[in-house]
């Protein structure tokens, strides 16, 4: 309420002295500091690069206890997300171009080490994003190491290598893919003529193309409710794909003419629906309600431990503190944004059968 009072005093204030902006007085420029701390890219030509050195050898060791559980050891797990390493020869070193993704290729699949072109992009992904569940935990000359133990796997670099900042403008020139980028001058050079030649039409216009998008019955259901998994905020929802797919193309015939916007998440104690909450804490991101994403199905967690004393106290635990090796190797990250009571209310309801 105070905080509207406020808005509707600065509101007034501006109409009143309408030179001003309204905002004028509302927050403050950044600091340097804290532009600092947001500008970390970086660049292909390694601008913005931090200065330091890291051996494969640190790099096998720091995989080891933080990377390994979801890429596997070597990077060529497939548990979580598509492998790092793998598909890419020395031929490809020489070339700069990774023959697995030329047309008619059959290998199954897109490693990192097949697409990425420049290192700079390995190096800041893993900066700024890595480990999933401790983005920018790791210090500089730990980048360089774990970077070093990867480029070491996809032979890039030898066994024996120390990556620094010294020298990383030359393994650049050994990246399987670095000929690979391509440049789209119609979509990419601002100046340059658009890839389409449309003619603005407003009233009774030719229909030239019917778009459609559907997806074949057996695979509308395997990997849960896309509906319930979709961002809580902005306008877009998926299909609920535990009902039969529309008969009708999506995309054909009049559009709704209202769209649900959903409100944005409030902070997790005053969201009393578990499914809210569940949505709102991203859990449904790694769990379907009635099977397995990335961890296991609401609905199995209290079949594997009937007859367990007090389950309701040990999931709220394990919500909060999060582990792994109940169900696999891949670990739940932990989630000490939730308060207890909405871990215990989450893990009431998933004693209570995850309806
Ligand atoms: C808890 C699981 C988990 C852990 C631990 C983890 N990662 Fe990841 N990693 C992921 C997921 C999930 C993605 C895909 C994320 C996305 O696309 O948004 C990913 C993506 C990546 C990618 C980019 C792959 C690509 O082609 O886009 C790299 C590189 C990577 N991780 C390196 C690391 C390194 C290095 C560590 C250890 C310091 C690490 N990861 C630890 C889950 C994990
Ligand atoms: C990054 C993916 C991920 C997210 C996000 C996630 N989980 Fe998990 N969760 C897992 C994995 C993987 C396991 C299995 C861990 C294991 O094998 O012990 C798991 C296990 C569980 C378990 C079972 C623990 C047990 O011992 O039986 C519960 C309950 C649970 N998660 C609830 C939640 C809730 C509630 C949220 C949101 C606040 C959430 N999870 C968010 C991946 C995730």
């Amino acid at each position: 309420m105070r905080t509207l009072i406020l808005l509707a005093a600065a509101f007034i204030a501006g109409h009143a002295f309408a030179q001003t902006k309204p905002w004028h007085e509302v927050g403050r420029d950044a600091t340097k500091t804290e532009v600092k701390a947001w500008d970390i890219d970086v660049r292909p030509d390694f601008k913005g690069l931090p200065k330091g050195a890291g051996t494969v050898e640190q790099g096998e060791k720091l995989w080891e206890a933080q990377c390994a559980s979801c890429h596997g050891s070597f990077g060529e797990s497939n548990e979580v997300f598509t492998p790092i390493v793998g598909g890419t020869t020395k031929a490809d070193i020489e070339r700069g171009r990774v023959k697995n993704l030329e047309p008619g290729s059959i290998f199954p699949q897109k490693t990192t080490m097949m697409k990425v072109a420049t290192l700079s992009t390995l190096w800041d992904y893993i900066n700024r994003a890595m480990p999933w569940n401790a983005p920018k935990s790791l210090t500089a000359d730990e980048v360089y190491s774990v970077t070093a133990y990867i480029l070491s796997l996809a032979d890039v670099v030898p066994a024996d290598f120390t990556l620094s900042d010294k020298n990383i403008a030359e393994v650049q020139k050994r990246m399987p893919n670095r000929n690979g980028m391509v440049f789209y001058e119609p979509l990419w050079k601002a100046d340059g003529k658009g890839d389409t030649k449309n003619v603005a039409c407003m009233k009774d216009c030719p229909v030239e193309a019917t778009i459609r998008s559907s997806l074949p019955d057996f695979a509308r259901d395997a990997h849960g409710n896309i509906q319930e998994q979709n961002r809580v905020i902005g306008p877009v929802r998926g299909a609920d794909t535990t009902k039969p797919a529309p008969t009708a193309p999506v995309g054909a015939g009049p559009r709704p003419t209202t769209v649900a916007v959903a409100t944005p998440a409030k902070p997790a104690s005053a969201v009393k629906d578990t499914k809210a909450l569940l949505a709102a804490n991203s859990c449904t991101a790694c769990h379907g309600m009635t099977n397995k994403i990335v961890g296991p199905g609401f609905n199995e967690i209290a079949a594997k431990h009937k007859g367990k004393a007090d389950l309701e106290s040990y999931l709220t635990g394990r919500i909060r503190e999060g582990g792994s090796g109940v169900y696999g190797a891949v670990p739940m990250p932990p989630q000490p944004q939730l308060s207890v009571d909405d871990a215990r209310s989450i893990a009431k309801w998933i004693v209570d059968g995850a309806k």
